[in-house]
């Protein structure tokens, strides 16, 4: 007889302990298991009916979950009454020979064998149709009326069963009465890290890698085994653990041997390994003299490469395929196709039932920018398009949700409609590159939901993106998502909020049909508290964010308009013209926008099917969001709304600096509601956010006031009252500088207290620097210098007010800075942050603000600056805001 149970604290401290000596566990993501004291009828046993590893780590995982929640001892049973018992189909028909499984789930797995073997070989459906998924949870009075049963066709659904159970537990819900049967949208769900074999991770802002350090994978691989069990919370069947700029050694027979490791480790939570392969690996660590996919030698190295890899691994998911793309050698230097590339892989690992995900990020990134008829945006349409039917069965596909790469904004790429006969993968960025680099608060399961759902109108029908993907559109076996996860040994995405991208992307790709609020509500009271004020005040600045983060940094589908040959992080507007890279936007004095129409510009509006290009062909109908994506306009264009694009440049990234500053509005009504560590370290790191989109905002806006000519019609761009400059300031060993880009600080000017440190890095080459290497750099420091002061005569009214001190964070030291009112301290602090780039500008001008400060005419204010090795205390400007009037 199951008991009532109420929140025993005890089990939950003695759990809290036990863990505590693991460094970095699930359980601070979303897998808490924080106890609840609301009364449920649940069973504190556990029957497991059969003992794979991963049915082991179901019942395990139970166990823990029921005692987190519940504080109650969980026990191992014997007999079914009483207990969760949980198994595969053929483990419960062994056990209850008279139950058979309900239509829903038997029949799916009929269907999908019976219709798409003939296409696919059957190792690679098992290991990759829906029906590896699959589960029920249910109670059946025949059977036990006081049990709940968890029952698969396989054991990985029996695990996915048991993580679907533990979640509405955890939100505080109950298994409804008729139970629940969930099979997962698509067969693919794999996260790709992009780690180095020295532990950087490209693109990463958690931290070093959890896979690698020093060349080898690394001992102690208990994050990796955590990270599986989170992954497996989700849905998510495959880790793909290296860069796709693909190290080759990790193909080495030593290197292979150490991956089998990390295989070993994500096995139990039903997690495939998978790797990344420079495609030519056959010459680099092969000794051929070639690589060309059509050469009998390369195809037997690789035949034998694969057979080596799967006798240790023998559950190996298969291989991510970048070439002839950023440098990245491929089948183009010998005249092939990707097609001859992918299929030469996919042909070695057929028989083991592996797959390739062949990526369409595939553009030149030396393109002419003088040509107007060069388009980035139109490569993975033009190389992939000609190439539909003649993929291998077992070869996916994978590209990018849009066209170029990640951006804030982006239509979805046209690809998706363009291979009917070739199964397909959507690549998404959990790691947020363009979007803020976890600095920066932006969900982005609103964006992602955006695309699933997007209708492609291929062949005059509904093909939303996420039926493309699922393999229903074009009648597909293969198809899924593929989220860049970026995960590290610093609280995973090394911010505590970042973490629902992570979570969002695995429910996406199991289920399109959630909600972006569904998703931050699940992912708020399994993380945060299920108290109802904590879920809206979180939920609605989950959903506020990303709106946010594109109104301050690049208008109607201009992309993100930051350093795209450096950080990808602050704002340097012209680095995305006049080069190769193709991220272009091309404004001028007179106007903005790429013309991508057919009728004038580069046809790219065209690679859509015909209904959704008749929209994108014509300014009319194209959305405002996506205009100078597909269109050049002059600044007076006037938008849907009547608005100028100039004005609207101006309003939105007030309206997202505003919308950034709420965020930290919210934030503060959890004071008392959450735990005080996690209250804090988000509330500094939105403050910093609320600081980094003023100067988003500032740069932006005074670029295009100085570029349009055009005054902002409300009066703010260009205009600062409160604002005074440090280069207009009383300077004592402080020196004035330009930076660069202009834009980046106000009025293009900021001063350094001694000598800017020497650049050591080669600038201009985006993709050829790891970014943790941009952020530290090797340490060659700027001899010691006194501290510098800037000083200023407030002239305007008494008052209370609040002072902004806006100043540049660089890397390689620890400057400090004191605000004194009448030579006494009010403020000071340490520029200690871990920002990109070695010199002032909009990557690392950082805003501190002292608040409620009384000032009368006359008062002096300086600010003193001590530089500290590679950091000069550069400083821009201070800023008096309207605080709390004199009574
Ligand atoms: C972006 C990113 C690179 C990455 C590339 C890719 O360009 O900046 O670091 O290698 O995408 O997806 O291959």
């Amino acid at each position: 007889m199951p008991r009532m149970i109420s929140g025993k604290l005890f089990f939950a401290v003695v759990l809290a302990t036990s863990f505590a000596a693991v460094a970095q566990t699930a359980d601070q993501a979303w897998l808490a298991y924080r106890p609840l004291s609301t009364p449920h009828h649940v069973p504190l046993r556990v029957l497991k009916l059969g003992n794979s590893p991963v049915e082991n780590s179901a019942a395990a995982e139970l166990t823990r979950g029921l005692q987190g929640i519940f504080g109650s001892s969980v026990r191992d049973s014997k007999l079914p009454r009483g207990s969760i018992v949980l198994g595969t189909y053929e483990e419960f028909r062994r056990r209850f020979p008279q139950w058979t499984p309900t239509a829903q789930v038997g029949q799916q797995y009929l269907s999908i064998h019976d219709d798409l073997s003939h296409q696919v070989p059957l190792e690679v459906i098992r290991q990759f149709t829906p029906v590896a998924g699959n589960f029920m949870v249910f109670r059946d009075a025949e059977l036990e009326s006081e049990s709940i049963f968890i029952a698969a066709p396989t054991d990985r659904g029996v695990l996915y069963g048991a993580f679907a159970l533990l979640r509405v537990l955890a939100e505080g819900g109950d298994l409804p009465a008729n139970g629940f049967n969930e099979s997962p949208a698509m067969p693919v769900r794999w996260v790709d890290e992009w780690d180095n074999p020295d532990g950087s991770i490209e693109r990463g802002y958690g931290g070093r890698s959890i896979f690698f350090d020093g060349s080898n994978v690394r001992q102690d691989l208990a994050p990796v085994a955590e990270y599986a069990r989170l992954l497996a919370s989700i849905g998510i069947n495959g880790c793909n653990v290296n860069n796709v700029n693909a190290a080759a050694q990790l193909l080495d027979s030593n290197h292979i041997k150490q991956l089998a490791r990390v295989a070993d480790a994500m096995r139990p939570w039903g997690v495939h390994l998978a790797m990344s392969v420079a495609i030519a690996s056959p010459q680099t660590i092969g000794g051929l003299s070639t690589y060309d996919p059509l050469d009998p030698a390369v195809k037997a190295w690789w035949t034998a490469k694969v057979n080596e890899i799967y006798a240790l691994i023998p559950d190996f998911a298969g291989f991510t395929v970048k070439a002839d793309s950023e440098g990245q050698p491929g089948p183009a230097s010998y005249g092939r196709t990707p097609a001859d590339a992918a299929n030469l892989l996919a042909n070695a690992l057929e028989p083991h039932g592996g797959v390739v995900l062949y990526r369409a990020f595939v553009y030149n990134h030396h393109a002419d920018w003088n040509d107007p008829k060069a388009d980035r945006a139109r490569a993975a349409y033009d190389i992939f398009h000609p190439l539909d039917g003649k993929f291998a069965a077992n070869v996916i596909v994978q590209t990018k949700e849009g066209p170029i790469d990640f951006q804030a904004r982006e239509p979805v790429s046209p690809l998706f409609a363009g291979l009917e006969q070739t199964s397909q993968a959507m690549e998404l960025q959990v790691t947020q590159e363009y979007t803020g680099q976890q600095r920066h608060l932006v969900y982005l399961a609103p964006m992602w939901k955006q695309v699933l759902d997007f209708d492609l109108r291929a062949d005059g029908k509904a093909t939303p993106v996420k039926e493309i993907l699922a393999g229903k559109s074009f009648h597909r076996p293969l198809g899924g998502m593929i989220g860049v996860a970026g995960v590290g040994q610093n609280g995973w995405l090394g911010s505590p909020l970042a973490v629902a991208n992570l979570y969002a992307f695995g429910r996406l790709a199991w289920n399109p049909e959630l909600t972006p609020e569904e998703i931050a509500g699940e992912w708020t009271r399994q993380t945060i508290s299920s108290d109802p004020e904590v879920v809206a005040t979180v939920d609605k600045m989950l959903m506020q964010s990303w709106p946010a983060y594109e109104h301050y940094t690049g208008p109607l589908g201009t992309q993100t308009l930051t350093d795209i040959t450096g950080s990808h992080y602050g704002p340097n507007i012209e680095s995305s013209e006049n080069n190769g890279w193709g991220q272009w936007h091309r404004d001028d004095h007179l106007g903005i926008g790429m013309d991508r129409s057919v009728a004038t510009g580069t046809g790219y509006a065209g690679q859509y099917p015909p209904e959704v290009a008749k929209v994108y062909e014509s300014l009319e109908t194209t959305p405002d969001n996506l205009l100078l994506f597909f269109h050049h306009v002059p600044y007076t264009y006037e938008l849907h709304d009547g608005k100028t694009v100039i004005q609207y440049i101006y309003d939105s990234h007030y309206q997202g600096a505003a919308e950034a500053a709420e965020l930290g509005t919210e934030w503060a009504k959890l004071k008392s509601h959450i735990d005080d560590k996690l209250y804090e370290d988000v509330r500094a790191r939105i403050e910093y956010q609320a600081g980094h989109a003023i100067v988003w905002r500032d740069s932006i806006v005074q670029y295009f006031l100085k570029q349009s000519g055009i005054p902002d019609e409300q009066g703010r761009a260009g205009h600062y009252p409160g604002r005074l400059e440090a280069e207009d300031a009383r300077l004592t060993g402080y020196k004035i500088i330009d930076i660069t880009p202009w834009e980046d600080a106000s009025a293009g000017k900021a001063v350094i207290c001694g000598d800017l440190p020497p650049i050591t890095f080669r600038p201009g080459a985006p993709n050829s620097m790891p970014p943790s290497a941009a952020a530290n750099p090797a340490a060659s420091e700027t001899a010691p210098h006194n501290p510098c002061s800037a000083e200023w005569t407030y002239a305007g009214p008494a008052g209370r007010f609040n002072i902004a001190v806006q100043y540049f964070d660089l890397p390689g030291g620890v400057a400090h800075f004191t605000l004194s009112i009448n030579g006494h301290p009010a403020a000071d602090w340490s520029a200690d942050a871990t920002l990109p780039s070695r010199r002032p500008n909009g990557d690392n001008s950082t805003r501190h603000t002292i608040r409620d400060v009384e000032l009368k005419p006359g008062d002096v204010l300086s600010v003193e600056g001590t530089p500290d090795r590679n950091d000069p205390a550069a400083l821009d400007y201070i800023e008096i805001l309207p605080g709390i009037a004199v009574p």
